[in-house]
């Protein structure tokens, strides 16, 4: 008896272990015959496609393809009409908003801030939200708030106003924020709007560091076909809903699919064995 106990145990063991190996092997997250509308206006029509941990991946198209639309049906701000969308092979709708929380961060494409609150303080909401607030931060919440500060350049402001600050340094205030919160997967929508040259370029080499250094997986909306291309592991375009390119920017963009997905014919060229688009 006590020797059958043992054997099943060691299934047990067995079991649990495989199950673990199973999720790891999933896709960080995965879209699946995703639909969704506004009304009668339908917005995004059978969208599949996976996300691959520690990869970058950019979402591309037109502006109303749905880009903002299908980032807030990940991060669990929309429902979806029809379709799953899938964590680590768990269905979203499953998992409560708080843990949801501890994996996915998001920095949308448009922010408001209050006045009067000080950066510092924008920055560890993302650590914080709420009732935690009122007892105080952990050693690991400091710690996190100042990585977050330093990592993304805004340590020199964290007394000021953050609605004084301009479009570019509060930019990066959100997405300091978003740091602050620590999770394995961060969505950028359009994380360059307000950003001059220099800083754009600045925010995509972190990016790529939080990518490559920290491991972050990440999802972002760029509508600079160049940096799309340069930043990329992959790439998918939406077009009138649907997925029109999916893949390795190195493999999908040509003049076609750049046709195909924002209906202008634009020289499509190699520069020492990459990809460029002549954009003016
Ligand atoms: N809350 C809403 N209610 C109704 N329609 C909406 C709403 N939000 C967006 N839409 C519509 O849905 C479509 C997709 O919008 P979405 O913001 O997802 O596009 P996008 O690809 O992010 O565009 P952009 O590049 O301009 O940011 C647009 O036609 C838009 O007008
Ligand atoms: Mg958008």
């Amino acid at each position: 008896m006590q020797a059958e106990n043992k054997i099943l145990e060691d299934i047990k063991a067995v079991a649990a272990e495989t199950a673990k190996t199973a999720k790891a092997d999933k896709p960080a997250m995965e879209v699946k015959n995703l639909s969704f509308s506004y009304g009668k206006n339908k917005i995004l029509k059978d969208v599949s496609f996976q996300i691959q941990d520690g990869q970058i991946t950019t979402i591309m198209g037109a502006n109303g393809s749905g880009k903002s639309t299908l980032f807030s049906l990940m991060t669990k701000n929309l429902y979806p009409r029809k379709g799953k969308i899938f964590l680590r092979g768990k269905n979203i709708q499953n998992l409560v908003l708080k843990d949801f929380a501890r994996k996915v961060s998001i920095v949308h494409q448009y922010n408001t801030s209050s006045d009067d609150i000080t950066v510092e303080r924008m920055v560890s909401f993302g650590r914080t939200p709420h009732m935690k607030m009122m007892q105080g931060r952990s050693d690991e919440d400091e710690r996190l708030i100042q990585w977050a500060m330093e990592v993304t350049n805004i340590e020199k402001y964290r007394n000021r106003e953050a609605s004084r600050l301009s479009g570019g340094q509060r930019q990066r205030v959100w997405i300091a924020m978003a740091l602050a919160q620590n999770t394995k997967i961060l969505f950028l929508d359009e994380p360059t709007t307000y950003l001059d040259i220099r800083y754009q370029i600045e925010i995509l080499e972190l990016v790529k560091k939080l990518n490559q250094e920290f491991g972050i997986t990440i999802i972002m909306v760029l509508h600079d076909i160049n940096q799309a291309i340069y930043f990329s592991d992959k790439v998918i375009g939406l077009k009138d809903g649907l997925v029109a390119v999916q893949g390795n920017p190195q493999d999908v963009i040509s003049r076609e699919s750049i046709k195909q997905l924002y209906g202008i014919e634009l020289d499509v060229t190699q520069v020492e064995g990459k990809t460029f688009v002549l954009t003016v």
